[in-house]
């Protein structure tokens, strides 16, 4: 043990102690994650922040992607810059309300690859958690980087307390594997499953109305009751979901009458009277 520098030690702990206080001050802290890339959970991350915020409560997401940081262009405040107040970096506010973290802004040009390996990804990530003045929220949305491995799991692990892991997946991409990796990821971290978010289900054409299961058909639904975990919705393939999030506007803001914003609103509600038991009234 002679090479270990009491100094780094104490750091660390600082740190830690830092990342509590500023965890005490936040109701819910739920976890975003998906077996694997691609399947919408931060376009479902972003949403869930803007529907929480048009109901009232104070939220801010961390977007914990390092290598593909997609928070703010979904959110709308790619580009700027985060600033430091007294009390620490101060999150950056959508037009939705939605405080949003990420070393996106933090990056000096667009195409600035992030080319660090796990430790330093962890460490930036326990630095944001640190240094970022979070306030009293209601929620803090994680969006996790894609897959359940080490690194999305010391990322997760250095959150204390996590009310619970939101798992989003498309129809074929839910092979008992995936969800059981999903579900073995929550209980290392000792949180509950809030359940499974179909994205991508079926697509309807514009032109007859009839629905294609491009990826698949309920495979969502069937893996939810066979892990015995909530099956919390489905959203169908929606084009003009991808051209909303290339412009940072909420789904469900742009295209209100949609049936993909319907499903994903009331995806949202269940979610809310799961997390906080009964749904709040949002004020008026
Ligand atoms: N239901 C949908 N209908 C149409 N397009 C969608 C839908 N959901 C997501 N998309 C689009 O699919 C792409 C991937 O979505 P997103 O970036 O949210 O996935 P992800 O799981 O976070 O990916 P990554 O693993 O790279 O972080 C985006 O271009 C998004 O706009
Ligand atoms: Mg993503």
């Amino acid at each position: 043990m002679s090479n270990v520098n009491p100094e780094a030690i104490k750091r660390i702990q600082e740190r830690h102690r830092k990342i509590g206080k500023r965890m005490s001050k936040i109701e819910h802290k739920i976890a975003v994650l998906s077996g694997k890339g691609g399947v919408g959970k931060s376009f479902v991350t972003a949403s869930l922040a803007s529907a929480l915020a048009a109901k009232g409560r104070r939220v801010t997401v961390l977007d914990a992607d390092i290598h593909g940081p997609s928070i703010p262009k979904l959110l709308g405040v790619h580009g700027q810059n985060i600033f430091a107040g007294p009390d620490g970096l101060i999150p950056v506010e959508t037009e939705y309300g939605v405080g949003v973290v990420s070393l996106d802004f933090m990056l000096p040009s667009e195409d600035t690859p992030v080319v660090w390996r796990g430790p330093l990804k962890t460490n930036a990530i326990g630095e944001l958690l640190a240094e970022v003045n979070w306030g009293d929220l209601d929620y803090l949305l994680v969006d996790l980087p894609p897959g359940t491995g080490d690194e999305a799991l010391s990322i997760a692990q250095m959150i204390h307390r996590m009310d619970g892991a939101l798992i989003v997946t498309i129809p074929t991409d839910l092979s008992r594997m995936v969800v059981e990796k999903a579900v073995v990821f929550a209980k290392r971290l000792r949180v509950p499953v809030l359940g499974i978010v179909e994205n991508m289900s079926g697509f309807t054409c514009p032109d007859t109305g009839k629905i294609y299961y491009i990826f698949g058909r309920d495979g969502g639904k069937r893996m939810a009751a066979e892990m015995n975990v909530d099956f919390l919705g489905s959203i169908p393939i929606d084009p003009r979901i991808s051209e909303s999030n290339d412009r940072g506007i909420p789904f469900f803001v742009a295209y209100p009458d949609s049936g993909a914003s319907r499903s994903f609103l009331d995806i949202a509600e269940r979610i809310i009277i799961k997390v906080e038991g009964t749904a709040r009234k949002a004020p008026s």
